[in-house]
């Protein structure tokens, strides 16, 4: 495995040996899954240190040239995908069809891919791990302890830790929604809020259609599929749900219930303007027809607040709220609540207390006691700055390393870009798998549909990764979708007309 270094040329060390070893990896002289020289051996015989080496490996491992496997060494890929990273059966044949994998499944592959050394992952709906406030969580969980000892530690009321209700009815007061604690219910996550909500509202068997945003919440999908409810899906375009068709779907259909997320939605990052706000309150008083508003993005915004909660519109008291604190500070702490009208108060507490009889006190009593230290607003503005700039950088590698006919939209708040790419082209599952190849994973488009669409698009979540891992990961993708063209997807002329600005 000769390798000749050039020390007085601009290269840097390490692409000078992978340039050299892809062209033996590339003319065969170094065969599919032969064992490369531990780096320290390799760096020891052309006289570099151990970092170039690592390095140079790297740059082959993101070409998908070669394998490393943890403890064994790294290999020469194969013909086969690399082991580490092979797709499981899910992935395999065609994902487009009845919604192949629930969301257990899908995050569990992704969470799987993306634990792979030196993987970027776009995939998961994790907040950064960088902001989580660890120091200031320990110091409330510490105070709690020592202050509330037992009583921590004990059952609590099932609606939950009433002083933390009050907090956040007083946070909810200052949005101009007219609550009181007692109002609030505190749940295990915005998602249980979801589930007791839906849980209540569908007990009879003919209540067993929901309206849905099209593409929606991939966890709210399987709230419905788990009490086989079947969702109607609304599609979205750049002003959220497309409230017009609501009332010919009410009318035909006589939904149980709207579920909406109308600021930054999963996936898509639209809001719901002012004027269909409005309109969607106006049909679903007019027919009976409760709303879920889901909120647990609200406060991540990056151009001002977005429009009213639905819930400080709502004059006919149909709108169940659903929050929590998983996306804005921690999702291990499992904190969320529910706002519900008020003729369905005692049964969300009801349904709560079944599912789970009480959400951790220990945790209530620790936010409670973080809420009050004053350090939330800052943790706010902190993470609103990082994300913002990340969907910066991330829109404009986008605009770099995505094809011209490919269309998103910046998103005002949140934590993910809606990416379509150009419809006669590759779909999103192949260029998942590609991209496999570069170490990189995203969410696929279709994976959060109703309606089976979507296979051609992709969520990207721009705020878990770092800066660089953000601009090498779209690199990595605009690379992988490059190879695809390359190697047998002949591009049709873009005959489908998408409305959304291209950036
Ligand atoms: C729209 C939406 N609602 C609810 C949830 C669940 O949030 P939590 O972790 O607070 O249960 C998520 C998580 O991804 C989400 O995206």
């Amino acid at each position: 495995m000769p390798i000749q270094l050039l020390r007085q040329t601009d290269q840097p060390l390490y692409l000078q040996v992978a340039e050299q070893l892809r062209q033996q990896i590339e003319n065969g002289e170094l065969a599919p899954h032969t064992r490369l020289p531990a780096s320290r051996i390799l760096a020891k015989k052309l006289g570099v240190n151990r970092i170039t080496i690592v390095n140079a490996y790297a740059e082959l491992e993101a070409e998908g040239l070669v394998i490393s496997r943890v403890g064994s060494g790294t290999f020469v890929a194969g013909e086969q995908q690399p082991a580490a990273l092979a797709p499981s059966p899910l992935w395999r044949g065609s994902p487009v069809g009845r919604r192949p994998w629930n969301a257990n499944q899908m995050v569990a592959e992704m969470m799987r891919l993306a634990r792979q050394p030196g993987v970027i992952s776009f995939a998961g709906g994790s907040p950064s791990s960088e902001f989580l406030p660890v120091h200031e969580l320990r110091r409330a969980l510490n105070e709690v302890l020592r202050r509330d000892g037992v009583a921590a530690l004990q059952y609590e009321e099932a609606a939950g830790y009433l002083p933390l209700r009050e907090t956040i009815a007083r946070q909810m007061q200052q949005q101009h929604i007219p609550v009181n604690g007692q109002d609030i219910l505190i749940t295990t996550g915005c998602q249980q809020a979801l589930d007791v909500t839906v849980n209540v509202l569908t007990r009879s068997s003919e209540d067993n259609l929901v309206v849905v945003e099209d593409p929606c919440y991939l966890g709210f999908l399987d709230i419905l599929a788990a009490r086989r409810l079947t969702p109607l899906g609304v599609p979205v375009d750049g002003q959220g749900m497309q409230v017009d068709r609501l009332e010919q779907i009410i009318l035909r259909h006589r939904p149980r219930l709207i579920y909406t997320t109308p600021s930054f939605h999963n996936p898509t990052g639209t809001t719901l303007s002012l004027p269909r706000r409005r309109a969607l309150l106006e049909v679903a008083s007019r027919y009976g027809v409760p709303i879920l508003e889901d909120s647990c993005y609200d406060t991540l915004y990056y151009e001002g607040e977005p429009p009213p909660s639905l819930k400080s519109l709502d004059t006919a008291d149909i709108v169940f709220l659903a929050g929590g604190f998983g996306k804005t500070l921690a999702p291990g702490l499992r904190i969320g609540y529910l706002v519900a009208p008020s003729a369905w108060q005692e049964r969300v507490i009801a349904a709560k207390q079944t599912a789970d009889i009480l959400t951790s006190p220990l945790n209530q009593y620790a936010l409670h006691s973080y809420l009050h230290s004053g350090h939330y607003a800052d943790h706010l503005s902190l993470t609103r700055r990082a994300y913002r700039e990340r969907r910066d950088l991330m829109a404009a590698a986008a605009r770099r390393y995505f094809p011209q006919e490919a269309v998103w939209r910046c998103p005002a708040g949140g934590m993910y870009l809606w990416v379509e790419m150009p419809p006669s082209g590759p779909t999103a599952t192949d260029l998942y798998m590609a991209a496999i190849n570069y170490s990189v994973v995203f969410a696929l488009g279709s994976v959060f549909s109703a309606s089976n669409s979507f296979s051609h698009a992709m969520r990207l979540n721009f705020a878990t990764p770092a800066l660089d891992e953000i601009e090498e990961g779209m690199r990595r993708l605009g690379k992988a979708w490059k190879e695809l063209l390359a190697r047998n997807i002949r591009v049709q002329p873009v005959n489908q007309r998408c409305t959304m600005p291209i950036l």
